[in-house]
C-alpha cells in the first residue's frame, strides 16, 4: 500500500513538472473550418456524474486548507454568489501576487474546448486545470504532497473518501480528479433560450427574438459564439483595450512577466501588454488573441472580457458596434440604439437559474493513527 501510494505520488509530481509541456501543445491546434452554418444550441441533457466524487469535490472546492497559506479556496475566486467568478475586473490572485486577468466563471467548464482566457489548457482535461489552480503560485501556491497530508487529517473527509475508495487514503492526484468532477457538474439550467430553442416560442420576448436575428444576421456574433455555450473554442482578436491597472500595479505587471517567462516567450521583459495566446504559441498572428468567451450566465458574471474592461453588456455591444478595438478582426456593425438593446435582451436569455451550492464549511482536523501508513 505504502509503495503504491508513493508510486502514484511520484506520477502526480511528474505530471506537475510536465505541466508546461502539456500546456504548450494546446494552443497550436488548427482552426477547424465549419462547412455548415453555425448556430447556438440548447444545453445538452447532462448525465449526472459520480455523486460521491462530486460531494468530495464540493467540500474541497470550499476548503482553504488546499492553499499554501491556508487562506484561499477555489471559492475565494470562484464565488457561487458572484456567478462563480469574483466580481472584480482583475483577480487579486494569491496573496502578494495580484493577477493580470479576470477570474472567469467555472460554470459550463464541461463544454469548453479549452480552458483559460488564452486557451492554454485542453478543455477535456479538468484534472490538469484543477492541478494548475492548486499548485500555481498566482492562485493557490500549494504543494501537492502537503495538500494530501492536510486533507488526510480531516476525519470527515477520510470517511467520505472511504465511501468512494474503501481501500485508499486520500491521494493528491485523485483530489484533482474529484474537484474536476465537481466543477463539471455545474451547468446552466432552465435558461429561457433553451426553452425557446426546444419549441416554446413564448419563452423569450419579441425584443430578444429580434436580438437573436441580429446575433445570427447583421451582427454576425454567431460566427464565433456558437454551440451550447456560445463559443467556437477558437482564438480571436477583438482588440479589447488593455486594463491600465496591470501596468499601474507593479505586482500585476510582475505576475504577467512571470507568466511570459514560464511560457518561454521571446523578449518577454519588454512586453507591456497582454499578448494573449502569443505567449503560448509564439506565432505573431496570435498576438492579442483570446479564446471566444462563453455567453452563458452573463447575467451573473460582470465585469466582462479577459481583463474585465466592460462593466455592462451595453458597453460590450457598443464595443462590437464600433468594430471592436485596435488590431481587431471585426468590422463596424452600424446597429441602431434599439438594435443594440435587442441584442442585449437576447444575450440575457442565455442565463439560467442561479446555481447556488451550499458551502459545506470546514470540518476540523484531528491527527489520528492510520491503519495502513
Ligand atoms: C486566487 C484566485 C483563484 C483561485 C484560488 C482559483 N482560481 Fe480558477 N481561475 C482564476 C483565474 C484568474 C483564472 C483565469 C486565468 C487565465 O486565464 O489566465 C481562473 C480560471 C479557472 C477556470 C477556467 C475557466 C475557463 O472557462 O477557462 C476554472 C475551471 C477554474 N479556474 C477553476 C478553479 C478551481 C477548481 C479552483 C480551486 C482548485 C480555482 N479555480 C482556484 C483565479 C483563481
Ligand atoms: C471574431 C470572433 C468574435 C465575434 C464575431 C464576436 N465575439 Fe464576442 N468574444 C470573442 C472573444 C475572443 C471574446 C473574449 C475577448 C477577450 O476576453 O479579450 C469575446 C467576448 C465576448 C463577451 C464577454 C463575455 C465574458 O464573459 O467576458 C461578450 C458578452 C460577447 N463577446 C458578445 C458578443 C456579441 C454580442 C457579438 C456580436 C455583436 C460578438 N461577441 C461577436 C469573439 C467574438
Amino acid at each position: 500500500m505504502k509503495n503504491q501510494h508513493r508510486k502514484r505520488f511520484t506520477q502526480a509530481l511528474g505530471a506537475i513538472g510536465l505541466a508546461t509541456a502539456v500546456t504548450l501543445s494546446v494552443g497550436v491546434q488548427p482552426v477547424i473550418a465549419e462547412n455548415h452554418t453555425p448556430d447556438l444550441a440548447p444545453m445538452p441533457e447532462v448525465k449526472p456524474g459520480n455523486a460521491i466524487m462530486i460531494e468530495l469535490g464540493r467540500n474541497f472546492f470550499f476548503d482553504n486548507r488546499l492553499s499554501g497559506d491556508w487562506g484561499v479556496s477555489c471559492a475565494s475566486c470562484h464565488d457561487p454568489k458572484k456567478g462563480w467568478g469574483d466580481g472584480q475586473a482583475l483577480s487579486t490572485g494569491y496573496p502578494s501576487m495580484e493577477y493580470f486577468r479576470n477570474s472567469p466563471t467555472v460554470l459550463n467548464a464541461k463544454y469548453r474546448k479549452r480552458f483559460l482566457w488564452d486557451g492554454r489548457l485542453d478543455g477535456s482535461d479538468a484534472s490538469t486545470l484543477v492541478r494548475d489552480m492548486i499548485t500555481e503560485t498566482h492562485t493557490m501556491n500549494m504543494d501537492g504532497r502537503l495538500m494530501q497530508e492536510r486533507l488526510k487529517q480531516v476525519p470527515e473527509y477520510d470517511a467520505l473518501w472511504k465511501k468512494w475508495r474503501p481501500n485508499d487514503d486520500i491521494n493528491g492526484m485523485r483530489v484533482f480528479n474529484v474537484i474536476g468532477e465537481f466543477i463539471l457538474s455545474l451547468v446552466t439550467t432552465n435558461a429561457p433560450f433553451d426553452k425557446f430553442a426546444k419549441g416554446d416560442s413564448a419563452a423569450i420576448s419579441s425584443d430578444a427574438k429580434a436580438g437573436y436575428a441580429l446575433f445570427k444576421g447583421k451582427a454576425n456574433c454567431v460566427s464565433c459564439h456558437n454551440g451550447p455555450i456560445g463559443s467556437d473554442g477558437n482564438l480571436h482578436n477583438t482588440g479589447v483595450p488593455e486594463n491600465p491597472d496591470v501596468l499601474k500595479n507593479p505586482l500585476r505587471t510582475i505576475t504577467m512577466l512571470r507568466h511570459y517567462a514560464t511560457s518561454g516567450m521571446p523578449n518577454y521583459m519588454n512586453a507591456r501588454t497582454d499578448v494573449g495566446a502569443y505567449a503560448i504559441t509564439k506565432k505573431t498572428r496570435d498576438i492579442g488573441k483570446f479564446q471566444t468567451a462563453q455567453l452563458r450566465d452573463l447575467k451573473y458574471t460582470a465585469p466582462y472580457m479577459h481583463n474585465g474592461m466592460f462593466n455592462t453588456l451595453d458597453e460590450v455591444v457598443a464595443f462590437y458596434n464600433q468594430g471592436g478595438g485596435k488590431g481587431s478582426e471585426l468590422k463596424p456593425l452600424n446597429l441602431s440604439a434599439s438594435e443594440q438593446k435587442a441584442l442585449v435582451a437576447f444575450l440575457l436569455t442565455l442565463s439560467g437559474d442561479p446555481i447556488t451550492v451550499k458551502d459545506p464549511g470546514q470540518p476540523d482536523m484531528q491527527i489520528r493513527t492510520f491503519g495502513k501508513n
